[in-house]
């Protein structure tokens, strides 16, 4: 065990034992088509962790990660976000949810083309209603924050990918959301800009306290985090806090 790892079980071991858990699933059954992609998962998501899922490709990551962002529905089973059971809210209550709760980072970074940097990191903040002073002030320190400051008026067709995720990290963490569910965020990276993005996940997280779902195949990227859970024929396989 190196000392990244022990700082980081030992982190883990304080977040668990201060914090109740921030989202609570409890078996989750997802069917496509009547074949079964979840097949009763269960997790917990601690405030403030880091949580990786893993799992060979088609296993369920990205459905099981929709679930819990509330982009799409378990056909059974629950999910508590805070004092919320999910499932009570209608299609308006669950994107009230997104918008306030929760953040969101993908693989092909899914910026607004039409809008430049500073417009797409300051979209989330008027769709909650912050008034446009505070909004200029927090897009200012967000794109201070990932290093990309000096391209606010670009566009996202004009930035590297490496540039494109920073930008989708500010976007996401605009409205400060409890939970950062991140979809294979360095999927499309080279090594070295994959490398810069976990760390600054492994930051920020740290700093605003947000905790992190990362859905990875990358042990790079699994190793930043605190726990590690596998999907395996739709059941959360291995996983518990890492030694
Ligand atoms: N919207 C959908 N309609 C039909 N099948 C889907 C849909 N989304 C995912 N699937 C299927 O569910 C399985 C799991 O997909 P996914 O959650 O994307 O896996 P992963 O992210 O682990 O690669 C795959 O077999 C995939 O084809
Ligand atoms: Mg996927």
């Amino acid at each position: 065990m190196n000392d990244k790892t022990i700082e980081a079980k030992n982190h883990n071991t304080a977040v668990r034992s201060n914090s109740t858990a921030v989202m609570v699933a409890r078996e989750i059954m997802k069917s496509y088509a009547g074949r079964p992609v979840l097949r009763g998962v269960s997790l917990e998501v601690f405030a403030g962790e880091r949580l990786a899922l893993t799992g060979a490709s088609g296993s369920g990551k990205s459905t099981l990660l929709n679930c819990l962002g509330g982009v799409d529905r378990p056909d059974s089973g629950s999910i508590r976000f805070k004092n919320v059971a999910m499932e009570t809210l209608d299609a308006d209550g669950l994107t009230e949810l997104r918008r306030r709760e929760i953040g969101t980072i993908f693989q092909f970074f899914h910026l607004l083309p039409t809008l430049n940097v500073a417009e797409n990191v300051e979209l989330p903040l008027q769709l909650n209603g912050v008034p446009a002073a505070e909004r200029d002030r927090r897009v200012l320190s967000l794109l201070e924050r990932v290093g990309v400051h000096g391209r606010a008026e670009a566009y996202p067709g004009q930035l590297s990918g490496g540039e494109m995720q920073r930008v989708a990290i500010a976007r996401a963490l605009a409205h400060k959301p409890a939970v950062l569910l991140a979809d294979e965020p360095t999927g499309n990276l080279d090594s070295r800009n994959g490398a810069i993005i976990l760390e600054l996940l492994r930051e920020i997280s740290d700093e605003t306290g947000t905790a992190l779902v990362l859905v990875t195949h990358s042990v790079a990227a699994a190793q930043i985090c605190h726990r590690e859970l596998s999907l395996c024929d739709g059941q959360i396989g291995g996983g518990g806090v890492k030694d």
